[in-house]
């Protein structure tokens, strides 16, 4: 966290967007899905304003090569992956403020600001580059369609547009040995003119802005470091023709030439937020989020994304300043700068690379036809790539359900319930508190501190853990004190253990559920409780004619629950438990691990 903004300061939760070119597998999800929720769900309760956005991102190579892949338009790859994805994210329920597109009427015109406005201030050049161009076919050859070797670190798999090794950004024309990946055959070089951004005139800002964050994970601030010291500008147009059209008369009707995906992509969080303030009925209200000095900004991705949201967003939005349309006027504060760019390591799968390429992989859609979310959200927070990359194995993910889920947390959930309901219809009233149940209570209280503090700096697996070690000691606790014995030797006693235990199961319900919202929610109503814990996402259409489109959107105004104990009353009724979790057999890893080859 850096300085101290008040405590009302508004938070953008700000979330890569799903290239709508393919289903989304479980390590996209890893990498930025869940942790944002994470974040922006504990955020709300803590009862700050928080806006979370994102979208599909449907422009540039990988939807062209997607639509040449299954023979239809860029257009309908985008319109059927855009959908799928969306329905994904609404299951693991991410609640977004709004998960829109990229091929919005609003999102070209914020993208095109920002253009022009770049250019006017001198921040984009207009130069001439060797494109690459297909021998065969004599068509422009996009970046990733290209492969050679990295001229930094000498790995021979690096695209035209970065090495996935040494995670530099790179242009076709660095590449040694370059090769066509259609047909392998070397690409011709033309001279092509681009506009290209002057990364080093930001050189000197970006530094101080880098060195001035705290609490940036050490890897995200090292190589981003690392990449300021070798700017040079870099190319935000390509030779394709599905992209933001470049905003000057003189490409007003020529199809050879777009804004680049990246380009128009990071500009999606200010056209975002810009469309939900119109769609929320205040159309300036994203100013709070944007214009407001002490607003804080935290984005959320995988490792291959860090590049663009610690150099290159950061570099447009000090270029942009308080100018241009969206920005300008009145003598406004600029757009904020990240607070924080919060980046995943990658997930593996059963030890080979998460690839779509190689078809090693689980789709969201997939797990989803299978298992509950919840459990995928566990397993990702308590075993994901946060710091390093990890391995994503069937059997942990079936024996963390089992042992952690199941036995921990749902087990204490249903015993507890079972018992008080069975011997006293609800909640009991407790005698006297004896100095271990105060220090039991007091201690789970405390978990509002520690899993909030965790969470503020965006250590998920820490927070997670620190949560369900609460759960193991309250578990401890009724291991010990034997309520079920109790009830037929000293009544009033079980009733005193059940109060308590049921009382910590409340406060552990609050702080699990940013990370289960689902069984969060129903473990609430199981309590008597009233209301929504844990808000879901909801698929509408919004906008006019050929703008009409499907969003995501949260409403968040029934939400009730606070980040603090509450105290669950005396001689509530409750209703018999059902289990909220489902223990897996562990012979299914098998038939999983059959599945992916
Ligand atoms: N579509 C990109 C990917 O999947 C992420 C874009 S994030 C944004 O890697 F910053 F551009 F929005
Ligand atoms: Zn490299």
């Amino acid at each position: 966290m850096s300085a101290t903004p008040r405590e009302s300061a508004p938070v953008l939760v700000a979330v890569a967007w799903p290239y709508a070119s393919g289903p989304r597998h479980i390590g996209h999800v890893a990498g930025f899905g869940v942790p944002s929720d994470v974040f922006a769900r504990y955020q709300r309760m803590r009862g700050r304003r928080v806006l979370m956005v994102s979208g599909t991102d449907e422009h540039g190579t990988p939807i062209l090569v997607a639509a040449d892949r299954e023979g239809v338009s860029p257009r309908e790859i985008a319109d059927r992956y855009s959908a799928v994805i969306a329905e994904d994210l609404r299951r693991l329920g991410l609640s977004y403020d709004l998960f829109t597109r990229t091929t919005t009427k609003n999102h070209a015109l914020v993208v095109q600001d920002l253009f022009s406005t770049l250019l006017e201030k001198g921040y984009l050049i207009r130069q001439t580059q060797l494109g690459a161009f297909s021998s065969a076919t004599g068509r422009t050859l996009p970046d990733r369609y290209i492969e050679g070797t990295c001229p930094h670190c000498g790995f021979s798999g690096a695209r035209g547009d970065q090495c996935d090794s040494c995670g530099r950004m790179l242009d076709p024309s660095d590449l040694i040995s370059p090769r066509s990946r259609i047909d392998g055959s070397p690409p011709v070089f033309r001279e092509s003119e681009h506009f290209f951004l002057d990364l080093p005139a930001f050189q000197v800002a970006l530094r101080e802005w880098i060195e001035g964050r705290q609490g940036w994970r050490p890897n995200v601030r090292a190589f981003s470091l690392n990449l300021i010291a070798e700017l040079r500008p870099r190319a935000v147009t390509r030779d394709i023709d599905w992209g933001v059209r470049i905003p000057l008369p003189e490409f007003a009707d020529r199809d050879d030439k777009r804004i680049y995906v990246w380009f128009d992509a990071v500009v999606g969080y200010l056209s975002a937020s810009i469309e939900w303030a119109e769609l929320s009925g205040s159309s300036e209200a994203w100013r709070d989020w944007w214009q407001d000095p002490e607003a804080r900004h935290f984005y959320f991705m995988g490792k291959d994304n860090i590049v663009f949201h610690s150099v290159i967003w950061p570099s447009m939005l000090m270029g942009y300043g308080s100018g241009g349309h969206y920005g300008g006027g009145g003598g406004r504060p600029a757009l904020q700068l990240p607070e924080n760019v919060v980046s995943s390591e990658f997930l593996t799968m059963e030890g080979t690379k998460f690839s779509s390429s190689r078809g090693v992989v689980i789709e969201v859609r997939d797990y989803l036809e299978r298992y509950d979310p919840d459990p995928l959200r566990y397993y990702l927070t308590a075993a994901g790539p946060e710091t390093q990359d990890t391995d994503f194995t069937w059997r942990e993910f079936i024996r963390r359900n089992n042992d952690e889920l199941v036995a921990t947390w749902g087990n204490l959930v249903q015993r507890t319930l079972q018992l008080a309901v069975r011997h006293f219809g609800g909640v009991p009233t407790p005698g006297e508190l004896t100095v271990t149940d105060r220090e039991l209570l007091a201690r789970v209280r405390g978990g509002f501190d520690a899993v909030g503090e965790l969470l503020e700096d965006a250590h998920f697996k820490a927070a997670l853990g620190e949560s369900m070690a609460l759960a193991a000691q309250v578990n401890q606790y009724l291991g010990e004190m034997e309520p079920w014995r109790l009830v037929k030797s000293e009544p009033e006693r079980a009733g005193t253990v059940l109060f308590v235990a049921l009382q910590c199961v409340a406060d552990l319900g609050t702080l699990l559920t940013p990370f289960l919202p689902f069984t969060s929610q129903r473990l609430h109503q199981m309590l008597g409780g009233e209301g929504e814990v844990a808000p879901m996402p909801v698929l509408t259409a919004v906008g006019e004619g050929d703008d009409r489109h499907q969003v995501l959107t949260t409403d968040l105004s029934r939400a009730s629950v606070r980040w603090a104990p509450a105290e669950l009353p005396p001689g509530r009724r409750l209703e018999p438990p059902q289990p909220l979790f489902r223990k897996l057999d562990p012979s299914a890893a098998d038939a999983e691990v059959d599945r992916l080859s």
